[in-house]
């Protein structure tokens, strides 16, 4: 049996394979035309998100019997095309969880401090004291749309911070999480009118594409903030520069792009943006943890199919 890494991945998911006694081949650039080249001779292949496992990988792959994803998201990988052809697919849904979410909870403060403005300011030789003022997240409205295992614990911390918060889902949320914090059910386009802080924790599906556009900016506070770390093309990236240049909402920080790596050079610019590079979840802890479960589903699979 035969495993092939196609990404780049943790120490930990490759120590799981080595004890393991499994085979595997550890090729984290491999470009995508070898990607379909090679695929022939694996059972098992294990991505992040740089591979993307389209049906021309998955038509050569006979003996393709599981693919793992260390992470979330699944669209990297065409599940119609592995659905056709049995192949498991297996993700790591609980390990990046809490990343993300202390992500989410930095870039709230780094907006409504102004950091990067800070930090900018310093390093040109300014010391603008008094002019960087900023506003705390006390007291102010979180509201999430989408509130699975990220929007659930970015809801506990802005919770502790005192935040009042309002989410939106299209299943059920759990009774026991409303009570505990206190959470305000709400449309999503309530929370777009009220929060202060609008977060989005939804899947990318052809229902949440373009989700965000110019009508949900426009029922936006002016004073309010946006922060995507679920998928690019959840939000219209040219609805919001034109959003933010008309001042319809007072700035976005975005962990995800339409286009990854990013080519709108007017967004990554703009003072009222905070870009980050895809890295919510990148901790040491979530990516350790993501290899090792992937890496043991993975194995476990192998060996009892
Ligand atoms: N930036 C990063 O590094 C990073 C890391 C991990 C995950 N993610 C992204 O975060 C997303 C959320 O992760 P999660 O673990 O919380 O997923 P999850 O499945 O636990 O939660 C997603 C929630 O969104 C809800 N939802 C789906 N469609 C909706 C809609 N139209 N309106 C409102 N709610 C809707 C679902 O019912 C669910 O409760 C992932 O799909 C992934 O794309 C990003």
């Amino acid at each position: 049996m035969k495993v092939l890494i196609s990404d780049s991945i943790s120490a930990t998911a490759l120590s799981v394979l080595r004890s393991s006694r499994i085979d595997f081949t550890y090729k984290p650039e491999i470009s995508s035309e070898n990607l379909v080249r090679e695929i022939a001779e694996y059972d098992a292949l294990i991505v992040r998100s740089r591979t993307k496992v389209t049906r021309e990988v998955i038509l050569p792959a006979t003996k393709l019997r599981i693919i793992g994803r260390a992470g979330v998201g699944l669209d990297n990988i065409d599940l119609k095309a592995t659905a056709e052809r049995k192949v498991k697919v297996v993700n790591t849904p609980y390990a990046l969880t809490n990343a993300v979410a202390e992500f989410t909870i930095g870039l709230m403060i780094a907006l409504a401090r102004q950091i990067p403005k800070a930090v900018s300011s310093m390093r040109s030789g300014k010391w603008e004291k008094s002019s960087i003022t900023g506003s705390e997240l006390k007291g102010k409205t979180y509201g999430t749309i989408g509130i699975g295992r990220i929007g659930a614990r970015v809801s506990e911390l802005a919770h502790a911070f005192g935040m009042k918060i309002m989410a939106n889902d299209v299943i059920p949320i759990p009774k026991d999480l409303i009570d505990r914090l206190g959470i305000s059910v709400a449309s999503r386009d309530q929370i777009l009118s009220e929060a202060d802080f609008v977060d989005i924790h939804v899947p990318l599906t052809p229902e949440t594409e373009n989700m965000i556009g110019y009508r949900e900016f426009s029922l936006m506070k002016k004073s309010a903030f946006i922060i995507n770390t679920s998928r690019g093309k959840v939000i219209n990236e040219s609805d919001l520069l034109k959003a933010l240049s008309e001042k319809k909402v007072a700035g976005a920080a975005l962990d995800v792009f339409e286009v990854e790596p990013p080519n709108r050079l007017e967004l990554l610019k703009s003072e009222k943006v905070i870009p980050t590079p895809h890295i919510a979840g990148q901790t040491e802890e979530a990516q350790n943890e993501a290899g090792r479960m992937v890496a043991e589903q993975v194995v476990e699979y192998l060996k009892s199919a």
